[in-house]
């Protein structure tokens, strides 16, 4: 249980309800990643696509009273490997969703693809299905990386994976890693150029981190850069990127203008979200509460017709916590009405705090909006721990 500084927090009180999302969670991958802590499991044999759906269809179903009429303003197929589901079996989901729910017209569709796993008709198919965003997580373009990071695909497949994607869809993000075991700064910079040069809208960089329950966790590889070293590679990344046009706008992620993936941003800003598959979460407003809902983990229990499912309504007290642990990791920050208008409570429940923070030089405000500054988002986590009072440690 969190522990948040903020006094008596009052009575939830939401005068709108955010814009609604949709996460599908496919919880299937070619082989276990060392680095992986995602909900993510070894397939064995042909994959259960069809009992699947079902489970996903009962599981939307359970949640459709809780957001009658509201439109869905975006759909994100993550894993796992979403791109082992073939085309007909992503087509029937998103026929399923749209028989449900109200998709806003424009809508926009993403699908997590990796390169081993996706040939030219399989992308045309998932276009046709309606998917209209891919991300696809090449990590790096150097094959002594993707050794280290136990990655069944060589560089050249992944060059091959985008190319191809880029010959369906306008809109494609790729997945970059930095920090990882032997980089160099000048090979975590040479990824980035690689990437640049397919002209892709969008670019996510993420620092490796050494997750609890991973084989890395238990024997962390040789020879990973040092906090400095990383550091360095982060900077790198924010400067050749801007210098290529790409917008810097949460801690990792990177697009072209126009192109910012609006899915993530919908969490970033508190917004509300189902989460339907094994494993998955989701949150939910309504005028006098916040809640979350939690779906089984292990795909053979999610099969199952009484698959157990958790909800909870989220105390008003961890709220502010929960609204800051997103909404600061956006660069421009977000606007001083939001905190309000997703958490329900006034701003002056953290006033203490955002004074405190600013006078450490951890926070910068405006009149209108409130943002971390650059030593802010490059120590996150201790900026996020001023609105805990027991010192537990936020992931960044
Ligand atoms: C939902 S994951 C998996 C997507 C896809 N299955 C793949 O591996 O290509 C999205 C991204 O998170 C990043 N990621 C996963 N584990 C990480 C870790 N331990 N440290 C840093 N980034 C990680 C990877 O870049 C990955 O592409
Ligand atoms: S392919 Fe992606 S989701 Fe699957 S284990 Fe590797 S990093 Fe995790």
């Amino acid at each position: 249980m969190i522990q948040v500084a903020v006094e008596r927090p009052g009575t939830v009180r939401l005068a709108a309800l955010p814009p609604l999302a949709l996460y599908v969670h496919i919880p299937w991958c070619v082989r276990k990643c060392p680095y992986c802590d995602f909900n993510s499991h070894e397939k064995h044999g042909a994959l259960p696509e069809g009992a699947y759906l079902e489970a996903l269809f009962r599981d939307l179903e359970a949640l459709l009273p809780q957001v009658w009429g509201r439109p869905v303003i975006s759909v994100f197929i993550g894993g796992g490997t979403p791109s082992l589901f073939s085309a007909e079996s992503i087509d029937a989901l998103l026929s399923g969703v749209r028989a449900r729910l109200p998709l806003a017209p424009g809508a926009e569709v993403t699908l997590e693809a990796n390169p081993g796993t996706v040939e030219a008709a399989r992308f045309r198919g998932f276009r046709a299905a309606g998917v209209n965003r891919i991300s696809i997580g090449v990590q790096s373009f150097d094959d002594r990386m993707l050794a280290a990071l136990g990655r069944i695909h060589s560089a050249a497949e992944a060059a091959g994976a985008v190319e191809t994607a880029l010959a369906s869809f306008d809109n494609v993000n790729i997945d970059l890693m930095y920090g990882l075991p032997g980089q160099t700064a000048a090979m975590a910079r040479c990824d980035l150029e690689r990437a640049l040069g397919f002209g892709v809208t969008h670019v996510s960089a993420y620092q490796l981190t050494l997750e609890p329950n991973t084989v890395f966790w238990s024997r962390p590889p040789p020879r990973l850069p040092g906090h400095d070293l990383a550091a360095d590679m982060q900077l790198a990344a924010e400067q050749t990127l801007a210098q290529a046009g790409y917008e810097h706008y949460e801690t990792s992620a990177f697009a072209r203008p126009g192109c910012r993936c609006r899915h993530n941003v919908n969490y970033w800003e508190f917004g509300d979200y189902l989460g339907i598959g094994a494993g998955a979460h989701g949150k939910l407003s309504f005028p006098d509460r916040v809640t979350r809902h939690a779906r089984a983990k292990q795909p053979a229990s999610y099969l199952k017709p009484q698959a157990p499912a958790e909800e909870r309504v989220v105390p008003a007290a961890e709220l502010p916590f929960e609204f800051m642990l997103n909404a600061l990791r956006l660069v421009e920050g977000f606007e001083a009405r939001l905190f309000g208008e997703r958490t329900g409570l006034p701003l002056s429940t953290v006033e203490r705090q955002l004074a405190q923070a600013q006078s450490e030089g951890l926070l910068e405000r405006d009149w209108r909006r409130i943002r971390a500054s650059e030593r802010g988002r490059h120590f996150l986590n201790e900026l996020l721990e001023r609105f805990l009072v027991d010192g537990n440690t936020a992931r960044g």
